[in-house]
C-alpha cells in the first residue's frame, strides 16, 4: 500500500527529526519508506536549491521564484515520488506543494488561485494523504534557524532573510490550510518536546492507516 505524507513547518521546527523517527516506526511495520526534501531531492532540483536560496539573486522576482520551485517539484515528483509509489512504497517529503501556497502565496502574495493552478500542473495533481504541520511562533523558528547556521550547521537562505511580516504570513496561510482541511492536515506544537511530536504524528497516522484498512 503506497503511502505520500508531507512535512511543513519553519526550519527549527524540528522536521528533519521527526521525519526521521517516523521513518524508523514505518520500517519496523514494514513499510518501504523513502524520504526527500523540496526544493531539490534530485540532481536537477538541488541545481534549482541553490540558484533560489542563493542570497545574492536579490533581483530575483517573486514570479521567478515561484516557479523555480515549481520546476523543482515537477521533477521531484516524476523522477523519484511517483515511481516509489508505484512500487507501492511509502515517501515521506520535508516540503511540498504546500510551502509554495505558504510562502509564494500567502507570504509573497502571489495569486492564490495562480499558485494553486501552476502547482496543479507541476505536481500532474499528486496530493499527499497526510501533511504534518509543525507550528511554532515566528520569532522561535528564526532564533533557532540562525543559531544552526552560526554554528554552521544550517543553510542560511533568501527567505530566511525575509520581514518578520512575511514570516507571520507564512505563518497564518499555513494556520488557515490546516484548520480548511483537517482531513489531510494535522497541525502539530512543535514547541513540546520531541517524544511529544512525534507521539501526536504516530496517533494520526495510526488513524489513517486503521482507515485505510477499512
Ligand atoms: P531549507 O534550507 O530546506 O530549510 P527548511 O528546513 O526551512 O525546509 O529551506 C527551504 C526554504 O525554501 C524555506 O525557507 C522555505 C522555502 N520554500 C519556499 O519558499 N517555497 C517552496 O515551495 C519550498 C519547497 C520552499
Amino acid at each position: 500500500m503506497s503511502l505520500f505524507i508531507t512535512f511543513e513547518g519553519p526550519d527549527g521546527s524540528g522536521k528533519t527529526t521527526q521525519i526521521e523517527l517516523l521513518a524508523e516506526r514505518l520500517r519496523d511495520q514494514g513499510h518501504e519508506v523513502l524520504i526527500t526534501r523540496e526544493p531539490g531531492g534530485t540532481f536537477i532540483g538541488d541545481q534549482i536549491r541553490a540558484v533560489v536560496h542563493d542570497v545574492k539573486n536579490v533581483e530575483m522576482t517573486r514570479e521567478t521564484e515561484f516557479l523555480l520551485y515549481s520546476a523543482s517539484r515537477a521533477q521531484l515528483v516524476r523522477q523519484v515520488i511517483r515511481p516509489h509509489l508505484e512500487r507501492g512504497g511509502t515517501v515521506l517529503c520535508d516540503r511540498f506543494a504546500d510551502s509554495s501556497m505558504a510562502y509564494q502565496g500567502y507570504g509573497r502574495e502571489l495569486d492564490l488561485d495562480m499558485v494553486r493552478c501552476i502547482t496543479q500542473f507541476a505536481t500532474g495533481g499528486l496530493c499527499p494523504a497526510l501533511t504534518v504541520y509543525l507550528d511554532l511562533p515566528v520569532e522561535v523558528g528564526l532564533q533557532r534557524k540562525e543559531s544552526a547556521h552560526a554554528a554552521q550547521a544550517g543553510e542560511w537562505n533568501r527567505l530566511d532573510q525575509q520581514t518578520l511580516d512575511f514570516h507571520q504570513r507564512v505563518r497564518q496561510g499555513y494556520l488557515r490550510m490546516a484548520e480548511a482541511d483537517t482531513d489531510r492536515w494535522l497541525a502539530v506544537d512543535a514547541a513540546q518536546s520531541i517524544p511529544d511530536t512525534q507521539a501526536a504524528i504516530r496517533a494520526r497516522l495510526e488513524r489513517l492507516l486503521s482507515e485505510r484498512a477499512k
